[in-house]
């Protein structure tokens, strides 16, 4: 999170520690103040800010200007040199940053060779530096902050302060929020209302490509063309409980709904992870291990790999590893999946399979201790996630598994599909409140069954396992084909039964004879017949033009037809975690920490 202020009068040290605590409930790894006197001083270090402020002396920080940042790591791990603010070459240019520069590497190379010194592995670094190379072209700060952010890409929130020109504060924005406040003490800058809450409530939320440039005469918002925007004021009226969850009424909820926006950043992975699969060299198996919701990521996987790459493929519960996995040698590539990266299960079986094969993480927690045992690793950028039920690491795990398939698999298609998921997700999130009236409707149900084949299996188990977790009602996933086999027992007047069905992938990505193939799609209809005869409530998710499914449901939740059964597992699940929340929320639990449940389970 970002913090800045250019006070009226007094010292910004102190309120600007005050602006980065309240980001901290994020749960952040380092922290770093700058302030602009006659130069820039900055106190910056790793670790939490209760720590920080032990030792830090606001007295060597004077100035009424400012920038303050709480990091979570995305590009080198919490180290004091990686904390933010960073300074150009000559100390005379600050930059707080959130977001990811995707481009950071070549920009790096690039100022590398025109003689920039770097002290710092952090994609922010070269901010600072690239606008110091403007101003070393004679531009004012203003015109070399707009030159440096149209050599950036990816995702950004910044402020950057300079000594050249010491009454100014100048903003920017790109996928990542960023507002501006006034209060009668002065001007904020920050990346989450919580942060001025105390000192300003009058705010204007930037837009992408909007700078905003503060100084004694007021502010000014200008596009990246330098044209003036007119913008008015919002009053907040939000609580700091409230603004800490975005407005949203808890974590959870706050998550689901970033999940477009986690998606897209994580999207931006895809070079890094081709260079990961240009390391890891030839793979003849895969073998997904992981636990909870991330188990359910990896059996996507196992899906994935083995009817479009046609590559063996397991998906191991990593508690049950130690008991099965005895095959593995060096010609297959172990993938370890877990959002925290501290699962004491999942890190069990990775010391196990790093004597026997190569091994993959893919990891939220930068630092975590999975980063440093496993050969490779690729990262989710889904950020911060507080609620105990997983959302939108899930969505984030997904997308590393399909864009892993597409750089082994050379298969640019994948990407292809996986690019129109974000918006589709924005589009379920606006049918919310349909979803809302079907929780109103079951939340009394004491068992669901959640169903699903091939791709949808693993939503179905998935779907499950948000509800259990937070509204304590019994509930099953299952393979659409095996209700027959023993489940069906469970059906009566009443049941609720959410199956899920999306349009069926087509038959020459498989290796099956066409007189052979049973689509899911088909087949699972033909389930629903049968629990339905038997009384059960389908409730149905579905392409919108599915009139044969659509008929026989209680309910319906369309998507868009041309999301087809392989890449559904990033969209259908979002209404269930959708279902999940609002009845848990209609029974009065509390979603955000469910009974009995840790985020982070570091026994085995
Ligand atoms: C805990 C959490 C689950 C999570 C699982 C795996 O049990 O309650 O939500 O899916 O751990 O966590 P990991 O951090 O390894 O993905």
């Amino acid at each position: 999170g970002i913090a800045a202020c250019m006070l009226k009068n007094g010292k910004a040290a102190p309120i600007l520690l005050g602006c980065v605590k309240r980001l901290e409930y994020r749960g952040y790894d380092s922290v770093g103040i700058a302030t602009l006197d006659s130069s820039i001083i900055v106190e910056k270090d790793k670790g939490k800010i209760k720590d920080f402020e032990k030792y830090l002396d606001l007295s060597k920080l004077p100035g009424r200007i400012g920038l303050g940042h709480v990091r979570w790591a995305t590009h080198g791990p919490p180290t004091k040199e990686n904390a933010h603010p960073h300074l150009d070459c000559e100390g005379k240019i600050a930059v707080v940053h959130n977001g990811i520069i995707s481009n950071y590497e070549e920009l790096k190379d690039e100022l590398k060779s025109e003689g920039h010194k770097f002290t710092s592995e952090t994609d922010t670094e070269v901010i600072a530096h690239l606008i110091e190379k403007y101003k070393n072209d004679g531009h004012d700060l203003e015109e070399a902050v707009k030159r440096a952010l149209k050599r950036l890409k990816g995702s950004y929130a910044m402020a950057v302060i300079s000594s050249d020109e010491p009454d100014k504060i100048i903003g920017a924005r790109k996928e990542n929020p960023l507002i501006v406040a006034k209060g009668d003490s002065g001007y904020f800058l920050a990346s989450d209302i919580p942060a001025i809450l105390e000192h300003a409530r009058n705010v204007i939320f930037l837009e992408d490509n909007e700078m905003v440039i503060i100084d004694d005469t007021g502010h000014q918002i200008k596009d990246l063309e330098g044209k003036i925007k007119k913008k008015e004021f919002e009053y907040v009226e939000w609580t700091l409980e409230m603004a800490e969850k975005g407005g949203y009424k808890h974590f959870m909820l706050k998550e689901i709904y970033e999940q477009p926006q986690v998606l897209r950043d994580t999207l931006r992975e895809f070079k890094t992870i081709q260079k990961v699969v240009d390391e890891i060299g030839e793979i003849k198996r895969i073998c997904f291990v992981a636990c909870g919701t991330s188990y359910h990521a990896a059996l996507v996987g196992k899906y994935l790999f083995e009817s479009i790459l046609h590559i063996p493929t397991d998906a191991i519960i990593a508690s049950e590893f130690q008991y099965t996995a005895n095959t593995l040698d060096e010609e297959t590539l172990a993938i370890f999946i877990t959002q925290s990266g501290e699962t004491a299960d999942t890190l069990n079986a990775l010391k196990a399979a790093n004597k026997n094969s190569k091994t993959l993480a893919i990891v939220n927690v930068i630092g975590s201790t999975a980063t440093r045992e496993a050969d490779h690793v690729i990262y989710t950028r889904a950020g911060p996630e507080i609620a105990v039920a997983a959302t939108k690491t899930y969505i984030c795990q997904l997308a590393c598994i399909y864009m892993l398939a597409a750089a082994i698999g050379k298969k640019p298609e994948i990407m292809e599909d996986l690019k129109k998921v974000p918006e589709e997700i924005e589009k379920i999130l606006r049918e919310d409140n349909f979803i809302k009236e079907i929780a109103k409707t079951y939340k009394d149900k004491p068992d669901f069954l959640f169903i699903g084949r091939g791709f949808s299996y693993p939503t179905a188990l998935e779907g499950a396992l948000k509800l259990k977790e937070i509204t304590y009602i019994h509930a099953e996933g299952y393979a659409s084909g095996e209700l027959k086999h023993g489940p069906i027992a469970l059906i009566e007047d009443g049941v609720p039964v959410v199956a899920i069905a999306p349009p069926p992938f087509p038959l020459e990505t498989t290796k099956i004879e066409e007189d052979e193939f049973h689509d899911s799609h088909s087949l699972t209809l033909g389930n629903i017949e049968e629990v339905k005869s038997r009384g059960a409530k389908v409730i149905g998710l579905g392409a919108e033009d599915d009139e044969e499914f659509k008929k026989n449901t209680s309910a319906y939740i369309s998507f868009n037809p041309s999301i087809r059964e392989e890449i559904s597992p990033l969209l259908y699940i979002i209404p269930l975690q959708l279902l999940a929340y609002h009845i848990s929320v209609m029974k009065k639990e509390d979603p955000d920490h469910p009974r009995n449940l840790a985020k982070c389970v570091t026994v085995d």
